[in-house]
């Protein structure tokens, strides 16, 4: 199969669909492997790096698109890359179509097939290509915690671990699922006395079985949330309700509560944000001032740390992306249920049922896709 990688041409998207060693994987099963010129540049791979892994440096974009029969991406097609996909081509990359009717009429008129990283499963319930970019974003928010609380930024001026006959800083992570419990494993690990809020008995009974000792947990209640803030250096937001918006856990009211220059790094700001005064930044300028209080909210938080944010995701997509190669789609989904879940849109018809409800648009089933 010819597998084609173009640039990403999102505004501020530095991540690539193929690291060089998932290009030497897919041409050592016998695909060749067509990458757009500068592809890597912005995750720290070089053309060469490409060419010495057995893969053809391609010049733009339109002959990537062209030439490929599986085009390999990050981000979902921008409007001009959707002009360039054509019937029977394989499309394996982030689509989040259900608030995107634009991008999701194209694909239909298209007639490709694409395969949404965001809904592939596993079989423990969970998102496999989703978790490592939430696990890069949780490991992420203490570091950028910790700038927001230096002076200069407008912090508090705290440093995470103290020094001896210092105590160090607070920190309250609200939610501990994935970005949760690893952004309590690095502030823990830079010395801060660190509290996870949950309200799923099973993961707090988890985390005090793996991390009991490393960092606290409690019960996630409005009166724990408020005394814990109250006390916080740091709060950072992770919380997630599958296919809602954020709860809005700390409320504006209080803000003139908590010590002034705390910092709130609020991850789950893709869902709209848990803290109410949060609205979404970018890495340009991500920090901002309500009430005294510093807030770090960026949506696209592992797009700071390109290359880790491309080695992790490419990690999760190569065992996906090498069973697309070598079976073809249909036998590849036909093996395995969780990639079929990922299936989103088939030959002009729409595949995934929540799409399709948010949408208003008929779906078929995948399992009739596949028999299509
Ligand atoms: N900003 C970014 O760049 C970025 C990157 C990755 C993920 N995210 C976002 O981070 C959020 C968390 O993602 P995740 O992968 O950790 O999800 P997850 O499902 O693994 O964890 C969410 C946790 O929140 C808990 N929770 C739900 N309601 C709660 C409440 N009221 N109080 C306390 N805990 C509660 C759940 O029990 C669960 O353990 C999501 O919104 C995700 O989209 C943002």
């Amino acid at each position: 199969m010819k597998i084609g990688c173009p640039t990403e041409i999102k505004p501020q998207e530095f991540r690539v669909g193929m690291t060089p060693d998932a290009a030497r994987e897919a041409v050592a099963h016998g695909h060749a492997v067509l990458i757009q010129s500068g592809a890597g540049n912005g995750a720290g791979f070089t053309d060469e790096d490409y060419t010495t892994a057995g893969a053809t440096i391609i010049g733009t974009a339109a002959e990537v698109f062209a030439q490929a029969d599986m085009i390999v991406k990050v981000k979902e097609p921008q409007a001009g890359e959707r002009k360039m996909l054509r019937e029977g081509q394989l499309l394996f990359t982030y689509l989040h179509l259900a608030p995107d009717p634009e991008q999701t009429k194209d694909l239909l008129a298209s007639g490709c097939t694409a395969i949404a990283y965001e809904t592939v499963t596993d079989d423990r319930g969970g998102l496999p290509l989703l978790a490592p970019m939430s696990e890069v974003a949780g490991r992420l928010a203490p570091q950028v915690g910790a700038w927001t609380l230096q002076k200069a930024n407008g912090g508090r001026g705290v440093l995470m671990g103290g020094v001896p006959g210092v105590a160090p800083a607070k920190v309250v992570v609200i939610g501990g699922g994935v970005v949760g419990t690893h952004a309590a494993k690095i502030a823990a690990g830079m010395g801060a006395d660190v509290t996870v809020l949950d309200r799923s008995l099973p993961r707090l009974r988890y985390l005090d079985d793996v991390f009991g000792g490393t960092f606290k947990n409690q019960y996630s209640t409005a009166g724990a949330t408020a005394e814990l803030v109250r006390e916080a250096d740091m709060v950072i937001g992770a919380v997630l309700i599958p296919g809602a918006a954020a709860p809005k856990l700390v409320t504006r009211a209080q803000l003139s509560e908590m010590k002034p220059g705390a910092a709130l790094v609020d991850v789950a700001i893709d869902q709209g944000g848990c803290f109410e005064t949060s609205r979404a930044t970018t890495h340009a300028d991500p920090i901002y001032e309500v009430d005294g209080i510093m807030h770090y909210c960026v949506a696209n938080m592992p797009g700071a740390v390109a290359r880790t944010s491309t080695q992790a995701l490419g990690n999760a997509t190569l065992p996906f992306l090498l069973n697309l190669a070598n079976k073809g789609w249909k036998q590849a989904c036909e093996d395995d249920p969780h990639l079929l879940n990922g299936l989103n849109v088939h030959a002009g018809q729409l595949t995934y049922y929540a799409v399709g409800k948010a949408l208003g648009i008929d779906v078929i089933s995948p399992t009739l896709a596949l028999k299509s």
